[in-house]
């Protein structure tokens, strides 16, 4: 649990109970911004095995939400995928940031190797972000989200946490089957 400088707002691991308040969260962020893939009453909660989440608790009131979906193939394992938001309301006050540190501290201790994202090529906040923590832009996916009428492109970004074949490199191989 960190507690965000200069802010009410704590970041914490997600809890079982909370479905119903991330539910909420989700129906809102994604009815709030058109910068994010799913639109609303798209998204579930659920996660899949060795992904994590932290929500940014403001009082008692879910105003962020970071998700990393650990890839499940065994060569990709240890490489998790994020999705990030934080309630319109909210923005703007480092809880992004925050969020986002968090994830990267924690992929850190589950000695993950690799971070990665896509966002749309014109949020300029979120590339500002990414690329302030870290993240590095790896390709451009063109015409790849409808919105408006027309195509926006996406950029691919990633985060290289620890070299292939470091000492830091967990041992990912060979501790579940594929
Ligand atoms: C993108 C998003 C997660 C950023 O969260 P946030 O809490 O608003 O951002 P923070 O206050 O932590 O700011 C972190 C950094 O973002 C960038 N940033 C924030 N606001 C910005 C703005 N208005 N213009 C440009 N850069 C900005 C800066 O690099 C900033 O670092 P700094 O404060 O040291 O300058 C949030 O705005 C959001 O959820 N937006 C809608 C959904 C979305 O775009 N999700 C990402 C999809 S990939």
């Amino acid at each position: 649990m960190a507690e965000h400088p200069g802010a009410m707002t704590t970041i914490r691991a997600s809890t079982a109970e909370e479905g119903d308040a991330l539910a909420e969260l989700r129906r809102a962020l994604d009815a709030e911004t058109a910068f994010m893939l799913a639109e609303p009453g798209e998204r579930g909660s659920e996660l899949p095995d060795q992904s994590y989440r932290f929500v940014a608790d403001d009082g008692g009131r879910l105003v962020g939400v970071i998700d990393v979906f650990a890839l499940r193939w065994r060569r990709a394992r240890g490489r998790g995928a994020i999705v990030l938001g934080v309630r319109a309301s909210a923005q703007g006050q480092g809880v992004g940031r925050a969020l986002l540190n968090e994830a990267i501290a924690e992929a850190r201790r589950r000695a993950m190797w690799r971070l990665e994202l896509t966002t749309m090529r014109h949020n300029q906040v979120a590339l500002g972000l990414y690329e302030a923590c870290g993240f590095e832009v790896e390709g451009v996916r063109r015409s790849s989200v409808r919105m408006d009428g027309g195509f926006v492109d996406e950029v691919y970004m990633g985060l290289v946490l620890a070299p292939p074949g470091s000492a830091e490199m967990g041992d990912h191989l060979g501790d579940e089957p594929a």
